[in-house]
């Protein structure tokens, strides 16, 4: 299982020359950027498998409510799709900002769809963090996700505008499309209980 490191974002800056790194994002970072990049590239990482396993407190939903994105768990052979983006150093700051609920930078190696290779930075939050909620049906976890809002908007929007980014960019992730049908089957009133 993966640890969760002991250090924080800020600890683990890489120093702040000019030399470009890659980030890579398979949630919100896939759909909505608002961050300064020189390119982006469509990419995936192995070992590691997207779920929708993590509150959110501060994006999609409250403390009180919290809503569901995306995190990654470790499973062997797995492989998720995602975007990479060559960014400068000084973006972190930033990106520590909207990803500090829970999720912690770890570089892994990077696969472009081209064939190519690289390292990159990834933002994941791992089993402990203080918002993480783990392991549910995909009923449960469509039903929390149809219901949550929070200061980025509702939560069904997260699911929906990544479930069409992943499909935009000619890849398949069998736990989002569930949950997404299993959402637009509750919106439109149908019982798959
Ligand atoms: C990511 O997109 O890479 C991190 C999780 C998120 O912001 O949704």
């Amino acid at each position: 299982m993966f640890e969760t490191p002991a250090f924080s974002n800020a600890e683990t800056r890489p120093d702040q020359s000019d030399t470009p790194m890659w980030l890579f994002g398979y949630g919100s970072l896939i759909y909505k950027t608002g961050f300064a990049f020189k390119t982006r590239r469509p990419a995936s990482i192995k070992g590691w498998t997207r779920r929708f396993w993590q509150g959110s407190h501060d994006h999609r939903g409250t403390l009180e409510a919290p809503g569901r994105v995306a995190t990654l768990v470790p499973q062997k052979e797995a492989v998720c799709h995602g975007m990479a983006y060559l960014i400068t150093p000084d973006v972190l700051e930033g990106l520590d900002v909207r990803e500090k609920n829970g999720y912690l930078r770890v570089v892994t190696d990077l696969y472009f769809d081209d064939g190519t290779c690289g390292e990159a930075l990834v933002y994941m939050a791992t089993e402990g963090n203080e918002a993480w909620l783990g392991e549910a049906s995909v009923l449960e976890i469509a039903q929390q996700i149809s219901t949550a809002v929070g200061p980025s908007g509702p939560n069904r929007d997260y699911l929906l505008m990544l479930a069409d980014s992943i499909r935009e960019m000619g890849h398949d992730d069998t736990h989002v499309e569930a949950i997404e049908q299993a959402l637009l089957a509750l919106e439109a009133g149908v019982d798959r209980s």
